[in-house]
């Protein structure tokens, strides 16, 4: 998940060490994390006279966003890796699908012998999620119910849960709290939410000829002042694709999250950053991105969003940094970074940095606001 951002133009679990990267994979073999898999559309009951509009607060309904993320083959193939490789743990057992979307993943724990599927989508998707299933035999198995988890009822509790809930920066979205409330209500004592484990990270990087593009544009606009945008500019963080060359500093874990143990509310949080340097350069914006991980498989499994790995659709999220840094290898940003939800529309995401940097050639202090809107 996590669609629809302002978008820039790949990274290690920590971008650096528990997955391979998988930049060298071709689309049917995936390596991701310990493990090598080899695997790799629809007709409309949607009314033809939907228009622009109602996809506006829906873009779910669309095949589109859908497309996407099937593509995604790094996030696709772990998921179907991850059910495919473990069947052990999916055989017999009754999976609860949060956000079925078009049902792959339900298809994929149907093929891996579960007793019974319920597949739970919002959108109008599951009218096609509906006929997917049965075009490809699965109706005796997969139950696909249109609705909000928080409104449907099950006819029974759960083994399983599996969701792909992670938005741009991890939680832009908010469909975490979703799973969490499907999991308190639905999952059995001692059941397996897939994936179980999320991490988020920070590193530093260059950019100076993108946010001269993105940023400082504004400034002089065909002659004209035009910064008052800039100022909102610097609000928005850049969901793109950062080069692994423009990285300066070391990686630093801000916050883990385990889903099948954690609340709501441990998605607000403060977390302190040191980032170090390890060649000489500028720094103009500060890189988050982050990890997910099956810890339940019998080896561990997940894949990374970093900058060191193969590219997803999630990309990475760019916060500019207000005035560049110049730093020295071994010099130190340090900092904290506060996430919360957005007290207006809870599905934005607020951040805060307060950092500072003392180096040869450089002193900043400073706080900065981010809004994922
Ligand atoms: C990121 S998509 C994943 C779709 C599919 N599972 C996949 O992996 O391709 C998340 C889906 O969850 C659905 N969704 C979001 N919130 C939901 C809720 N509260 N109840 C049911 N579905 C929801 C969205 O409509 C969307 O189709």
């Amino acid at each position: 998940m996590g669609r629809n951002k302002n978008t820039k133009q790949n990274s290690s679990s920590t971008d650096n060490g528990n997955f391979e990267n998988p930049d060298s994979m071709s689309v049917d073999e995936v390596t991701i994390g310990e493990i090598t898999i080899n695997e790799a559309g629809a007709s409309s009951n949607l009314p033809n006279d939907r228009t622009s509009a109602d996809y506006y607060f829906d873009s779910y309904s669309h095949f589109g966003i859908h497309e996407e993320m099937l593509k995604d083959v790094v996030r696709t193939k772990t998921y179907q890796n991850v059910i495919y490789k473990n069947d052990f743990l999916i055989k017999d057992k009754v999976v609860l699908d949060v956000g079925a979307g078009t049902g792959i993943l339900s298809l994929f724990c149907a093929k891996a012998g579960a007793k019974h599927v319920y597949a739970v989508e919002c959108s109008d998707m599951a009218d096609m999620a509906k006929q997917i299933v049965e075009t490809n035999g699965y109706s005796d198995v997969i139950t696909v119910l249109k609705g909000k988890i928080e409104e449907l009822e099950l006819p029974v509790k759960v083994d399983i849960i599996v969701s792909e809930w992670m938005g741009y920066f991890l939680l832009y979205e908010n469909m975490l709290n979703t799973v969490l409330y499907a999991r308190d209500k639905w999952l059995v004592e001692d059941g397996i939410v897939f994936p179980d484990k999320a991490a988020l990270y920070i590193t530093a990087i260059e950019d100076a000829e993108y946010k001269e593009d993105k940023i400082e544009f504004w400034n002089d606009v065909y002659g004209f002042d035009m910064s008052c945008i800039r100022k909102q500019a610097m609000l928005e963080p850049l969901v793109d694709t950062v080069d692994q060359n423009q990285i300066v500093t070391n990686s630093c874990l801000l916050k883990t999250m385990d889903i099948s143990k954690m609340t709501p509310g441990d998605a607000s949080f403060t977390a302190p950053f040191r980032l170090v340097a390890e060649r000489n350069d500028y720094i103009h914006a500060l890189v988050a991105y982050f990890d997910v991980s099956f810890t339940r498989c019998h080896k561990l499994m997940g894949f990374s969003t970093g900058p060191k790995s193969r590219g997803t659709h999630w990309k990475q999220t760019v916060l500019y940094l207000e005035e560049k840094i110049v730093m020295c290898e071994g010099e130190a940003i340090v900092g904290t970074m506060s996430v919360s939800q957005n007290k207006k529309n809870p599905r934005d995401v607020d951040i805060m940095i307060n950092y500072s940097f003392e180096g040869k050639n450089c002193a900043v202090k400073k706080t900065q606001c981010y809004k994922m809107r």
